[in-house]
């Protein structure tokens, strides 16, 4: 078995922009994904990190095939995943699964935690039939941390915390293979954060599970994450290993990130510099033209304007968009 399971390459999705009331005119488009590529190996967490809008969730999307794909390419173990149809795409289906941001809203408030977790051998039942699934739901409520006996209840008499981990549970109720997490933990208080997290590292060892990782913040996926990639308006600017990532960071957008990072000791806080990243993300309808971190890097000369940078390792061991490219650790 190859040791990849998602391919990704040149991927590209595109939402249409319209204006006008009856005759809806599509006046440009929203270049949520631009050709972004990947690979993602059985076992390893893919951090996928950048600032609100960059096209994380749209990348989930077009992976779980809620959304189609304007151009580029993805296999699953091998098979095209974007143009799967029939039992193919029912198998897809279980192999991967997607946890989301907010516990609050993607719960059902009047299905019983017994029915939400259940839900998918209700689509899928040749992987529980009917009279073991109360049982399975119990089970998969252990195995998340949960207490078996609360089946009945509703999602508002839980925690954000707990229902976040009905939401996994409900994720892993068909033994997938991928789970996509987007921002699984941003809506939660601090504190909840570390133990949701540690939930998802345990369940992965004990599962064999892949993990795309969605953050707003590199700190978030350091501890889980094998490789981090980092994306800024639809495309990936850097990626690297957790080490090459944090330590070694040559894109200049990486290295504001990194810079905002919260440090807690106080020595180490005063000796860092934090670069302050000018003006707002631009339109993904209309971005700059050749690289389009240009508008917003210190570094940016004539060449950025004119010749998009590749997605290639200039310095360093690892790939990085950027005509200049230049190890900088961040964090002392
Ligand atoms: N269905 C849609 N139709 C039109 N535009 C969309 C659609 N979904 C997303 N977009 C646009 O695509 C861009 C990328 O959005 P996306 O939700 O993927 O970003 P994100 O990185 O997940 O942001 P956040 O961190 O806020 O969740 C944004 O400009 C967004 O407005
Ligand atoms: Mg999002």
């Amino acid at each position: 078995m190859s040791d990849t399971i998602i391919e990704v390459r040149d991927l590209v999705k595109h939402f249409p922009v319209r204006v006008g009331v009856l005759f809806k005119r599509v006046v440009g488009h929203v270049r949520a994904v631009d050709g972004v590529s990947f690979d993602l190996k059985r076992g390893e967490t893919l951090g996928v990190v950048g600032e609100s809008g960059c096209g994380k969730s749209t990348l989930a999307q077009v992976l779980m095939r809620l959304e189609p794909a304007t151009s580029g390419s993805a296999t699953f173990e091998g098979r095209n995943m974007l143009t799967m149809k029939g039992s193919e795409l029912r198998k897809l289906r279980r192999d991967i699964q997607i946890v989301l941001q907010d516990p609050y809203t993607s719960l059902n408030p009047r299905m019983t935690v017994g029915d939400i977790v259940g839900e998918p051998f209700e689509i899928h039942p040749e992987v529980a039939p009917k009279g073991s699934r109360a049982q399975k739901v119990r089970e998969l409520l252990d195995v998340v941390g949960l207490n078996p006996e609360h089946i009945n209840r509703y999602p508002h008499q839980f925690s954000g915390g707990q229902r976040q981990r009905i939401g996994i549970a409900r994720a892993l109720a068909l033994r997938p293979k991928v789970i996509v997490c987007d921002e699984p933990v941003s809506a939660l208080d601090v504190s909840i954060q570390a133990q949701v997290m540690n939930l998802l590292g345990d369940l992965q060892t004990e599962f064999g599970l892949s993990y795309v990782f969605i953050a707003h913040d590199l700190s978030v996926v350091r501890h889980l994450s094998d490789r981090v990639a980092v994306m800024y308006l639809g495309k990936i600017v850097e990626v690297g290993t957790e080490e090459e990532i944090y330590e070694h960071p040559t894109h200049p957008y990486t290295q504001a990130l990194l810079s905002a990072v919260p440090v807690p000791d106080p020595e180490l806080r005063d000796q860092r510099q934090v670069i302050r990243l000018e003006g707002d993300v631009p339109s993904p309808v209309d971005p700059p033209s050749g690289c389009r971190f240009r508008t917003r890097c210190w570094k940016a000369r004539d060449i950025c304007a004119t010749e998009v940078p590749e997605l290639v390792t200039r310095v360093g061991n690892h790939p990085s968009a950027c005509h200049f490219a230049e190890e900088k650790s961040v964090v002392p």
